[in-house]
């Protein structure tokens, strides 16, 4: 047993569809959140600099005495994550991984699609993943450049935003795709959207119930979960505007915002990984 919380960031409410997850599959564990909203949006940043802000991010969450650090964002994932657990003295868990070995499961007919930022389809991470686990697969991969900024911004039913996203999906309906992996921990927001357009015939696969999976595997096999039936706690920090992150956070969680504070990332710029 390990009675301390579980650490987790995103560049901004993405990840909160992680925490989501977590919170309904490990309702005994506690939770620390980190929405780098000040510093959002990180698809459209260069690996580098993904890579410093996660690193100053985990160092902030590791301090924390954190026993897992969950990177709840493909962007940071793509970019960072071997790059943390080379690094940190942690266990470290992220995106990318667990939706490619569901898809893969999943496709009949070996063909996945993946809608992702620029920065997460840039890294290749997606492609390398699934044909790392069936060399014969094809993969298409979609940037979604508009579509996380839209879905953090609060928009997700204007008909402007409906024909971008329509746009994005056309190539991946056009290749015969059967299984589509949302590559964003936003994109499972627009869930229903994403269904009505890409058709009943096309399964979505979720980072967040992946990761979600793997984070109870993990403490299941470290030995590592809270005492059961303890009700858990959660806490938010974010390095932008308060007020916007819990308008839009408490809006898609249907919880309340109460533990919210900020951390300046001026703070977090003296902490990376050496
Ligand atoms: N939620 C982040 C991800 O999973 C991306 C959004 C962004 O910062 O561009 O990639």
């Amino acid at each position: 047993m390990d009675p301390r919380p579980i650490g987790m960031f995103d560049s901004g409410v993405g990840g909160l569809t992680v925490l989501h997850e977590c919170l309904v599959t490990l309702p005994e564990e506690d939770f620390i959140y980190l929405g780098d909203n000040g510093r959002f949006p990180y698809g459209s940043r260069t690996a580098g600099e993904i890579r410093d802000f996660a690193g100053q991010i985990a160092s902030h969450l590791l301090a924390l005495d954190v026993k897992l650090l969950v990177v709840a964002c493909n962007s940071a994932t793509a970019a960072a994550l071997p790059w943390l657990q080379e690094r940190l003295d942690a266990a470290i868990v992220g995106a990318v991984f667990p939706e490619s070995e569901a898809a893969v499961q999943i496709t009949r007919n070996r063909r996945v699609g993946v809608m992702a930022t620029e920065a997460t389809i840039a890294s290749g991470s997606y492609r390398r993943a699934l044909t790392d686990l069936d060399a014969g697969l094809d993969v298409f991969s979609q940037p979604c450049p508009r579509l996380a900024s839209m879905i953090q911004n609060g928009d997700v039913s204007s008909p402007a935003m409906i024909e971008i996203v329509k746009g994005y999906a056309a190539p991946l309906k056009a290749a015969g795709v059967d299984t589509v992996i949302l590559g964003c921990t936003h994109y499972p927001l627009v869930t229903p959207m994403l269904k009505r357009i890409l058709g009943r015939d096309v399964t979505l696969v979720s980072p967040a119930q992946e990761i979600a999976r793997l984070v109870a595997a993990t403490l299941r096999r470290k030995g590592a979960q809270n005492r059961t039936g303890r009700e858990g706690r959660y806490s938010f920090l974010c390095t932008g505007d308060v007020e916007s992150f819990v308008e839009v956070g408490a809006r898609f969680l249907q919880m309340p915002f109460e533990n919210v504070s900020k951390v300046e990332i001026s703070g977090l710029e003296r902490m990376g990984v050496a």
